[in-house]
């Protein structure tokens, strides 16, 4: 029995039944037991640089030491924030960016949604207060970010969170342009958009998409802000997704791989336009918002780390050239049985599909089939909204490696079976 409450759980399953991992090296996890199986999820999506880094933990260990945190509200600083920050915005996509320090992807969501619907009150266009979202979206857990929620079953039975959301077709610019049309342009603020949808099941926009969404939204001088906590930091080949498609968001929200999960640490990348209100000298504007742990100094000295061994190994670059090794691996699994589609396309980011038909029949099945890749096939997957396993391993994984993600994949599903 336990007392820890799981997330995302169904506590009834859980209970007394927790798969307890115990360490971690490169691309492995170590079970209490002591087998090990390949991380194929990258933990929840964020462990890039993959597990046992001492750099990182020295890094963070030594601030501990030092100072192990102060805030930065006001005028306080300490040097591994105003470094990070420095880094960042090196990093950005749009030049001269802000960079706003949070605890974790849904601070940023709301931080982003916060700061949008601000932004139009400071330039005179207070009346901008819708935000728009897309179908099969996750933007954390938040009361903001749930409300923008795409994944209908984790904004269901709550009531209405937060008002002025609406959600338009994932996929579809013309989706987008109506309901800007229908409610106003001058009512929207914002429009959130994963580069590629994550959790609502690994969704690669079609081709245009993104640079049509985002002149669309240009157009309705609303703020484009890219939701980048799972694409950022190298995952899809680039430092983020916004290169990598070409976007020059207003806004971006990251966390996760910017510590690789070594300690936590969010933030918001905001474009000069966006931070020009805010930081007018004299004009004597407060944004009254900022958390407890923003730009937590430990937290940052390990993000410093963090970034140095991404840079110096080429791991955004690795994601990319082990992008073609990946597809290829996976497509077999086409021929399975249980499997409908497999998407892959940019970076180390991929979802094997289950079957939508076999699920109709069995709804128990992507979980049973995540549970037997684990335990048949060795390999650490997750069943996402809509059906498909999760793939999106560290970005050290081998070409070697990936031949054993996918044959782990195939145990399990045989024993799914
Ligand atoms: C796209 C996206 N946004 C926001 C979040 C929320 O991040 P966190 O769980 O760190 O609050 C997530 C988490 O998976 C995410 O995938």
């Amino acid at each position: 029995m336990t007392n820890l409450w799981h997330g995302f759980a169904d506590m009834g399953a859980v209970d007394g039944r927790e798969f307890v991992v115990d360490r971690g090296e490169g691309c492995y996890v170590w079970d209490e037991n002591g087998r090990r199986y390949l991380d194929g999820t990258a933990s929840l999506w964020y462990a890039n640089v993959g597990y046992g880094r001492d750099e990182i933990a020295r890094a963070a260990a030594a601030q501990l030491e030092k100072l192990h945190a102060y805030h930065v509200f006001g005028d306080f600083a300490t040097r591994p924030v105003l470094d990070l920050a420095d880094r960042l915005a090196a990093l950005a996509p749009v030049p001269e960016s802000k960079v706003f320090l949070t605890s974790g992807g849904s601070d940023s969501v709301d931080t982003a949604a916060k700061l949008a619907r601000r932004y139009f009150h400071e330039i005179g266009q207070p009346g901008r207060t819708v935000v728009l979202t897309r179908t099969w979206a996750y933007h954390g857990m938040h009361a903001y970010g749930t409300a923008l929620a795409g994944i209908g079953a984790n904004r269901d039975a709550l009531g209405e969170l937060v008002a002025g959301v609406e959600v338009v077709q994932w996929d579809s610019v013309d989706a987008l342009a109506e309901a800007i049309d229908r409610i106003g342009a001058d009512r929207i603020a914002a429009f959130f958009c994963e580069p590629v949808v994550g959790a609502g099941g690994v969704r690669f926009a079609p081709d245009g998409y993104l640079s049509r969404a985002r002149e669309t939204v240009r157009d309705a001088g609303a703020l484009f802000v890219s939701d980048e906590v799972i694409t950022g930091f190298g995952r899809v080949g680039e430092w983020f997704a916004s290169h990598r498609f070409g976007l020059d968001p207003d806004l971006l929200t990251f966390a996760k791989g910017v510590t690789s999960g070594y300690l936590p640490l969010g933030g918001v990348l905001a474009a000069p336009h966006v931070a020009e209100p805010f930081w007018k000298q004299g004009a004597g504007v407060w944004w009254r918002h900022g958390y407890t742990y923003s730009g937590h100094t430990s937290a940052c000295a390990a993000g410093l780390a963090n970034l140095g061994i991404i840079e110096r190994e080429g791991l955004d670059t690795r994601a990319r050239t082990l992008e073609a090794p990946l597809a290829d691996v996976l497509e077999p699994l086409l021929h399975h049985p249980f499997v409908s589609e497999v998407r892959t396309g940019a970076g180390l980011l991929a979802a094997v599909q289950l079957d939508p038909a076999a699920i109709e029949a069995d709804a128990s099945l992507p979980g049973r089939a995540a549970m037997a890749c684990r335990n048949e096939g060795g390999v650490i997957t997750r069943a996402l909204a809509g059906g498909g396993l999760q793939i999106s391993p560290p970005l050290v994984i081998t070409e070697e490696q990936l031949g054993e993600l996918a044959a782990g994949l195939r145990a399990g599903l045989d024993a799914v079976a």
